[in-house]
């Protein structure tokens, strides 16, 4: 198989792309915006997300999300650290959106959770982890906030380890917390790195001092120093040290402490990102591997998103290049589609712009324009017939049917819901009569769509409670199943927005019922895109 030239190959191996999973209110945000801070790619503070001052995040595009002042949307940030080209794809944290932070895990090749060290580990990052840990993704771990009153390290270290099943080794250690907060030590580097509050910039005036031993510690921290020293020692006898394999295969991670909000530690995660985290990873398409540094492009959609700028009514497929190296203009063959495109202007993303991509290669995000040709897990390559894989759909838990307020409307409600339902933001069925069904995973998904409907469609709509509680895709053995179980069901089937069949129950014990009636007949809870 030909590969990339040497110089592109270089390029792959400086890519390091990732996520920030983490509860809500943990510091993803803050983080985010230090991160862009350490590469250059914002000057400021606060640009990415001004609170007080209304300004709005960068990485929140939609009006909704900064009314609400959740991530709704997931983006992409590209900076430069060290020489190393960081993607950076933000996930929305609210447990309403899971099923688009699912989507982005699958882009990434490794995650940086962040905890809040005074709640521990909490609901929505046992879920996410869940997730990383089906897919093997490395986790790096920053435990935030150490500014305030926090619970003891050992025990956070203990929860994360019991809660979250996997061992952890840490880096740094702190020295104290609180208004008493003084600083990290290294006990790779063996130094203790000193805290100073604010941070609003970067600085290089870092104090450190070597040595856990040396006296100046003691002269400066008297009353930290003893409990540093024995709970080191305590940590070290009961952890395994770091490492990186273990790391790389997601059953150890390293542990960072500091505040994000201070700008504190938030290095070290960088650092950490720079030397220990993989390099883009061979992907999973179906019929076989494709290695990063093959010669021919290929990659997958993993999210959509329409009208990002309101003024251009745009639509665009966020693709993870997985192989190849992109260049403008050039043409790809649509797998699902079976035929050719021509990607003429995809665009790359950095902190407040977005900017014309004129090389991508494996690891990299690229923005395609297009109107609706692409959907969620589509696969381009260059003439393969492949199909990534481990793109998920989840079966929604509830369920409401729209119809226009205006009923001289249905068209525009008709072509919203389904550009939604493409885009991810909602799952759209519709039934042999044509009528629509909306299934989410969250209530907010519902009120999302009907904002964005009135806003981007001109529509308002209607929801209404529907007699459907639950689904489930069903495939056949043969078509004579598929023809009797039509006639029989008919009434309860409907037709995903890519054209899937889904049996639609109005109870776990309908469900329950049709499946037993029928076990020829294959229900799954999930299906992947594509
Ligand atoms: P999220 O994206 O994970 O939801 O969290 P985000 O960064 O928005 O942070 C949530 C809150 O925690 C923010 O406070 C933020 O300032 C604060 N925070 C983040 N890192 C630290 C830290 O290291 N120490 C302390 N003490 N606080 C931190 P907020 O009140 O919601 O916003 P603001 O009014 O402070 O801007």
């Amino acid at each position: 198989m030909a590969l990339l030239s040497p110089q592109a190959q270089k390029q792959v191996k400086r890519r390091r792309t990732f996520a920030i999973i983490s509860h809500p209110d943990a510091g993803k945000t803050t983080l985010t915006e230090k991160l862009l801070l350490f590469g250059g790619a914002i000057q400021m503070a606060g640009a990415v997300k001004g609170r007080k001052a209304g300004r709005h995040a960068t990485s929140d595009w939609m009006e909704v999300e900064k009314q609400r002042g959740i991530s709704v949307t997931s983006s992409v940030m590209q900076f430069e650290y060290n020489d190393h080209v960081i993607n950076l794809l933000d996930t929305p944290g609210h447990e309403d959106f899971s099923e688009d932070t699912y989507r982005v895990l699958t882009a990434v090749d490794c995650a940086v959770m962040v905890i809040d060290a005074a709640k521990g580990v909490e609901a929505q990052t046992i879920k996410l982890l869940e997730v990383c840990r089906m897919r093997k993704t490395p986790i790096i771990t920053f435990i935030n906030k150490l500014d305030r009153e926090v619970q003891d390290p050992i025990d956070l270290l203990g929860e994360i380890e019991n809660v979250l099943k996997i061992d952890c080794a840490p880096i740094t250690w702190p020295v104290g917390m609180g208004k008493t907060f003084r600083g990290v030590f290294s006990l790779l580097d063996n130094r203790m790195k000193r805290f100073t509050p604010g941070g609003e910039k970067l600085s290089d005036d870092v104090e450190v001092i070597e040595g856990l031993g040396n006296p100046r510690l003691d002269e400066l921290f008297p009353l930290e120093m003893d409990y540093v020293r024995e709970s080191i020692e305590l940590i070290q006898g009961a952890s395994e040290p770091f490492s990186l394999e273990r790391f790389l295969e997601g059953s150890q991670t390293p542990v960072f402490f500091g505040s994000g909000v201070n700008n504190f530690g938030v290095e070290d995660v960088l650092n950490a990102l720079v030397n220990w985290a993989p390099t883009p990873q061979p992907r999973d398409a179906g019929k076989r591997m494709v290695e990063p540094d093959e010669a021919k492009f290929s990659g997958f959609v993993f999210k959509i998103q329409a009208n990002m700028d309101p003024k251009h009514r745009d639509r665009i497929a966020f693709f993870r290049v997985c192989s190849g190296e992109y260049q403008p203009g050039m043409k790809v063959f649509h797998v699902r589609e079976g035929k050719e495109m021509k990607i003429p202007n995809a665009l790359t993303f950095m902190a407040n712009d977005r900017v014309l991509m004129t090389n991508a290669v494996a690891g990299d995000i690229i923005g395609i324009y297009n109107h609706g040709q692409l959907h969620i897990g589509d696969t381009l390559t260059q003439g393969e017939v492949l199909g990534f894989t481990g793109i998920p759909y989840f079966a929604p838990e509830l369920f409401r049917s729209a119809r226009p307020k205006d009923p001289f409307k249905a068209k525009q409600l008709h072509k919203g819901l389904k550009e939604l339902g493409e885009e991810g933001a909602i799952q759209v069925f519709e039934d042999e009569l044509g009528n629509l069904y909306l299934g989410a995973v969250g209530q907010l998904q519902f009120e999302i769509v009907a904002q964005r409907l009135a806003t981007e469609y001109n529509v308002d709509a209607i929801y209404e409670n529907t007699s459907v509680s639950t689904a489930r895709w069903v495939t056949y053995p043969d078509e004579q199943t598929r023809k009797d179980f039509e006639k029989e069901q008919g009434m309860r089937l409907a037709k995903d927005a890519d054209g899937n069949t889904v049996y639609l129950a109005t109870s776990i014990y309908n469900l329950q019922t049709t499946q037993k009636h029928w076990p020829q007949v294959t229900f799954h809870v999930t299906r992947e895109h594509g």
